[in-house]
């Protein structure tokens, strides 16, 4: 079993999300709120886990942080994005080509809109290197070859010839998975790895990615719909829904003590060995129209505690622990947070989330 190691010293943020709102722009007018005012930080080595279902605004907020979204139609319509203490926000493109693939890689879903089908894989990864590192083409090359070996390619000195088209679904992912490391990035967002691939594989390359993690040390930004990957690989998890943060806690805390009513619903939903239900529970509704979004707690019209104060208020996030973080009335509630309790820790939450 991959284990994750205890961070807990390390406090220093490496990535620090405030209050980030990334829109797309309607023809008929209006704009669609992808991203609206989430706040997480990553921490150096840290890997954190993002989980929350199809829509919920996973691949947008990663895209954002590289600035990778499409644009137009899409924009950033408020916060903040701080590497290393500096904001991204502020970089010029320049700037930004600069910082991917060498301080902050990124690995796909589909490895095959992220490779370009008419070059090989070689010519790929060797001139992410040569564009980040002052190095000859034989240099480069070399390395593209030992990072193919580091990521299990057997002839490494053959493959790197092949384009991405010669190459199984399985092969093209690990490429990916070596261009995003050949320059030892702080940070590599992940997301969802493996979803297109078999189970087998998968295991395979989540193994790679912690692997070449001890060697390289760079932090991890996991995005996946399987809370069995977060169980057992990351350290803190951020569960998004409707494209604002719900809840963010240590995974033992998540998995044992779930503080957000959709966080308990996910959770019920996995199915278990032992479990002697007849149907598995599922969280009743879907999530909603990002054109039409709730006023109030996103989750509202699916939650069983649903309250009225919820349907016209959004939740701030509040800590009803340390390291916890949750957006919802009835916790609030719980805790017996009083207005002033609630503003002085909302306040708080896009630096420490
Ligand atoms: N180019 C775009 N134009 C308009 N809306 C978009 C665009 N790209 C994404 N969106 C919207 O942003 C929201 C968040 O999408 P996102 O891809 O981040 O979801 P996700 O959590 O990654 O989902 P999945 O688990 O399916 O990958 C969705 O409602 C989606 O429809
Ligand atoms: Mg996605």
């Amino acid at each position: 079993m991959i284990k994750a190691p205890n961070l807990r010293e390390d406090v220093s943020p490496l990535l620090s999300v405030q209050d980030l709102k990334t829109y797309f722009r309607k023809e008929e007018g209006g704009s669609v709120k992808a991203v609206d005012g989430v706040s997480l930080h990553i921490r150096k080595k840290e890997i954190l886990g993002v989980v929350g279902e199809s829509g919920s605004g996973k691949s947008i907020t990663a895209l954002s942080i590289l600035r990778l979204f499409p644009s137009p139609p899409g924009y950033i319509a408020g916060g903040d994005i701080l590497f290393e203490n500096q904001s991204l926000l502020a970089k010029t493109q320049k700037e930004m080509r600069l910082i991917r693939g060498k301080d902050i890689s990124m690995v796909f879903q589909e490895p095959m809109s992220s490779l370009n089908p008419a070059y090989t894989v070689g010519y790929q990864i060797r001139e992410n290197i040569q564009l980040h590192q002052n190095v000859t083409k034989k240099e480069a090359l070399d390395h593209a070859v030992d990072m193919l070996r580091l990521v299990g390619i057997a002839s490494p000195e053959k493959r790197v010839h092949d384009y991405p088209f010669q190459m199984s679904g399985g092969m093209r992912q690990r490429v990916m998975v070596a261009m995003a490391l050949s320059c030892q990035p702080k940070l590599l967002i992940a997301d969802e790895p493996t979803t297109a691939l078999d189970v087998t594989i998968q295991a395979q390359i989540l193994r790679l990615i912690l692997e070449t993690r001890e060697k390289v040390g760079s932090a991890i930004m996991l995005i996946t719909h399987d809370l069995g990957v977060v169980a057992e690989v990351c350290e803190r998890v951020v569960v998004m829904y409707s494209g604002k943060v719900l809840e963010v806690a240590y995974v033992n805390d998540l998995f044992n003590h779930p503080a957000h009513p959709y966080t308990q619903g996910l959770l019920q939903a996995i199915p278990r060995l032992d479990d002697t239900r007849d149907r598995l529970s599922i969280i009743p509704g879907s999530i909603p129209n990002p054109a039409n979004l709730p006023e109030g707690c996103r989750f509202y019209p699916r939650c069983q505690y649903a309250e009225e104060r919820c349907q016209t208020e959004q939740p701030p996030l509040v800590s009803p622990k340390p390291s916890q973080w949750v957006s919802c009335w009835r916790v609030a509630g719980e805790k017996e947070m009083d207005s002033d309790a609630i503003a002085a820790t909302a306040a708080k939450a896009p630096l420490n989330v």
